[in-house]
Parts: C-alpha cells; sequence; structure tokens
C-alpha cells in the first residue's frame, strides 16, 4: 500500500452567506499516495481551482480538514503554514505567474530567496533546476523571450527548486497546443515524479490523460471516482 500524501476530510468551502451562500467545494474526502500522478477533471466552474487552493495552504476551508503525511495543515499558525507551503508544496498556476522584469533564473531562484537562502547560492541551484527542464541556456533571458511551453517548464523549475514533495498543477497545459502540453507531461512523468513525490493535476484536456495513474471527477463541487467504462459515481 502506497503512503498517503495528501488527505482531505469532508472539506466544504463556500462563498457568500445566507440566501447567497454557494458551495464551490462540498465534502470533499480523498486520498492522494506518493509515487502517483493524479488527475481530477470536470467541467469549469466545478470546483476545481478552489479545491487546488485548499489543499495546498492557500485558501482556508469553511469545514473539514487536510492532512498532508499526517499534518493539519489548516491547524498550524500562520507562520508556520507559511514555511511548511514553502518546503513542502511546489504549485504551478494556471497562467504561470512568472515576474516578467526578473530574468529566468531569478524567476526560479524566488522559493529558495524567499526561504532567505543567500542570493548566489539561490542563483546556482535554481540553475541546476534549469538544466533538469532543459533551458539553461535560456537562464539569463525575461520570460517574454520565451515560448509558451518553456514558460511552463520555468514555471515547474520554480514550482519544484525547494525539493517540495508534493506537486500541484492547475491545467498546465491550458496555454499550450497539443504537442507540447504532451511533451511537458511526459517529461513530469518522467523527470519530476518518483516514489517520493505525489503530484496533483487539474485539467480537462483528454489529451494527456494517457499520464494518469489514476483520475477523479469533479461536479458542481463534489469529487467523484470513475469507472474504467468513464462513468462516474459517488464516491
Ligand atoms: N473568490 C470567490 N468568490 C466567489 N465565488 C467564487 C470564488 N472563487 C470561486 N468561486 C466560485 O466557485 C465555483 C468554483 O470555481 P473554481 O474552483 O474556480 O472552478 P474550476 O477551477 O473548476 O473552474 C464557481 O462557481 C466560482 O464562481
Ligand atoms: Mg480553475
Amino acid at each position: 500500500m502506497p503512503a498517503t500524501a495528501i488527505k482531505t476530510t469532508a472539506l466544504c468551502k463556500w462563498f457568500g452567506d445566507g440566501e447567497a451562500r454557494t458551495y464551490a467545494v462540498r465534502e470533499v474526502a480523498f486520498e492522494a499516495y506518493f509515487g502517483e500522478m493524479l488527475y481530477i477533471v470536470g467541467p469549469s466552474g466545478s470546483g476545481k481551482t478552489t479545491l487546488l487552493s485548499l489543499i495546498s495552504g492557500i485558501l482556508r476551508p469553511n469545514q473539514g480538514k487536510v492532512e498532508i503525511e499526517g499534518v493539519d495543515i489548516w491547524d498550524l499558525p500562520n507562520d508556520a503554514l507559511a514555511e511548511f507551503r514553502l518546503k513542502r508544496i511546489g504549485f504551478v498556476f494556471q497562467d504561470f505567474h512568472l515576474f516578467p522584469r526578473l530574468t529566468t533564473v531569478e524567476n526560479v531562484a524566488i522559493p529558495l530567496i524567499l526561504r532567505k537562502c543567500n542570493w548566489d547560492e539561490s542563483i546556482a541551484e535554481a540553475m541546476k533546476y534549469l538544466e533538469i527542464v532543459g533551458l539553461k541556456e535560456r537562464a539569463h533571458l525575461p520570460p517574454v523571450k520565451l515560448s509558451g511551453g518553456e514558460q511552463q517548464r520555468v514555471a515547474i523549475a520554480r514550482a519544484i527548486v525547494s525539493s517540495p514533495d508534493i506537486l500541484i498543477m492547475d491545467e498546465p497545459t491550458a496555454s499550450l497546443d497539443g504537442d507540447t502540453g504532451k511533451n511537458i507531461l511526459s517529461f513530469v512523468q518522467k523527470n519530476i515524479l518518483n516514489d517520493k513525490r505525489c503530484i496533483v493535476i487539474v485539467t480537462h484536456d483528454a489529451r494527456i490523460s494517457e499520464f494518469a495513474n489514476r483520475i477523479l471527477r469533479m461536479e458542481d463541487g463534489k469529487l467523484k471516482r470513475i469507472d474504467s467504462n468513464g462513468d462516474s459515481h459517488e464516491k
């Protein structure tokens, strides 16, 4: 049995109050394991981004629990949660969120600099990760000079530069053409996934489903499992 990386219990997030209350995430319970690439699919507005924000310590749930390797993350004081996120969780945002005025290597070094590592050492470490994603020779260019696929690889390098064991990616191929998207996911599967890392990917791009170890489906804030014939059921 693989070790549990993420476990949620009765997780709820709603927006608005009283009559205007709308649920983005309803009673979600799931586990993600080390060594797997877990996909969460579902239509736009079904709560996927909200769920990722809850499990990565960005957005506080209204109810329920998120445990990462047994640590109840929303029970941590703010400082400890910020520290936990920096060390343990890498997040790749849908539209990359690269800083245009920094060079590519500086973008990758940001998490290390935030952890108060020495500047030169942070840049040297960031360079190693740019090499892993095949962009060492682009290090000193601003991100705007890179293609969409290259910018996505920079965002991945930045998410893993502090060696987090949880990597979360929100629609990683949304701004990429089909072949580039497949190449990125194939790259992540070969080079980033290992038995000490858990990768959770939200997507509605069917072209990349071949890289999933397991797929869950989100509908109207609820998470469902999918049978091998493609039907979804209450979990
Ligand atoms: N900050 C917010 N304030 C109010 N409603 C929100 C907010 N964030 C998300 N929602 C609502 O929650 C639902 C789920 O959104 P989201 O998690 O972004 O879905 P997805 O990523 O699957 O497209 C949507 O109805 C959305 O309008
Ligand atoms: Mg979304």
